[in-house]
């Protein structure tokens, strides 16, 4: 996080291609029940995993603009991609303070690898991007990163395939070549990863630790407003907001199986506008 931070009544903002970024809203939450949330999923333009960095990076601004009339005290990339693709940028767009969730998964996986091999999956963007085996081996040179795009899992997960055969099937053969390079450590670097982290733990096998990028950004974050002095801390119930570019209700659906209590209504937003 660079710039400093102001109010801390104001909320987070945190936006993603669609629902995903919900895993990382979750996570925020759990570790800082005070928090407030304005969220906007992209549902009208995802998914981002195939797109191309310039797309991503003029999508992403427009959200940041929209976000900012929200009057948000910092935001969150939760988007593995366009964390990937596009935060440099978007951080040198505005100055709020900023985090995306590739730096806090790629630390706890070099921390957590015992034999120096880890693997990565992501989308397409996201592995083409290369960033996470750049920042890892920046932190500890040596290790080995072993990465696969994995483009079928988004669908399956937004299919509800949690625990299924088909998913079986379909990881077993993304995982084979991370499973024969004998990592030890596996970054689920991918909003929708963590709702797969049973099939995929069972499929790596015990020794292998699943690092959860989103579980690790809420941590990160939490330091980052406690380091500033504007964590909400607990008070007044939070009223957290969320929108979306397209299919409100199939969002909003979706959002109560992920954080029941929380979503209560999705607004459709026209981002193009801004
Ligand atoms: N949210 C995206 C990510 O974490 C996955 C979905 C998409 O491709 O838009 O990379």
């Amino acid at each position: 996080m660079g710039a400093a931070m102001s109010d801390n009544s104001a909320p987070i903002g945190v936006f993603d291609s669609g629902v995903g970024g919900l895993t990382v809203a979750r996570e925020i939450l759990r570790q800082m029940p005070g928090e407030r949330i304005v969220y906007f999923g992209d549902t009208a333009r995802l998914p981002y995993g195939s797109k191309s960095k310039d797309t991503v990076i003029r999508y992403s601004k427009q959200i940041i603009r929209f976000l900012m009339t929200k009057n948000v005290k910092a935001i969150v990339v939760a988007c593995n991609t366009a964390s990937s693709l596009a935060l440099e940028e978007l951080q040198s767009y505005v100055g709020l303070p900023m985090m995306g969730v590739i730096h806090a998964g790629a630390k706890a996986a070099v921390e957590a690898t015992r034999n120096g091999k880890i693997g990565v999956i992501g989308t397409e963007g996201t592995i083409r991007s290369d960033i996470y085996r750049q920042m890892m081996t920046a932190m500890k040179p040596g290790v080995e990163v072993c990465q696969k795009a994995c483009p079928l899992f988004v669908p399956l997960v937004e299919e509800g395939f949690f625990h299924d055969s088909v998913t079986d099937e379909i990881a077993s053969r993304y995982l084979a070549d991370l499973k024969q390079r004998y990592v030890d450590t596996l970054v689920l670097g991918c909003t929708h990863y963590p709702l797969l982290r049973s099939t995929l733990g069972r499929l790596m096998g015990e020794g292998v630790v699943l690092v959860n990028p989103a579980f690790e950004t809420a941590l990160e974050l939490r330091k980052a407003l406690g380091e500033a002095g504007i964590l909400r801390g607990r008070g007044e119930p939070a009223l957290h907001e969320f929108y979306v570019s397209d299919m409100a209700e199939k969002f909003t659906a979706f959002a109560t199986s992920i954080m029941p209590e929380y979503v209560k209504e999705t607004k459709l937003v026209n981002i193009e506008v801004y």
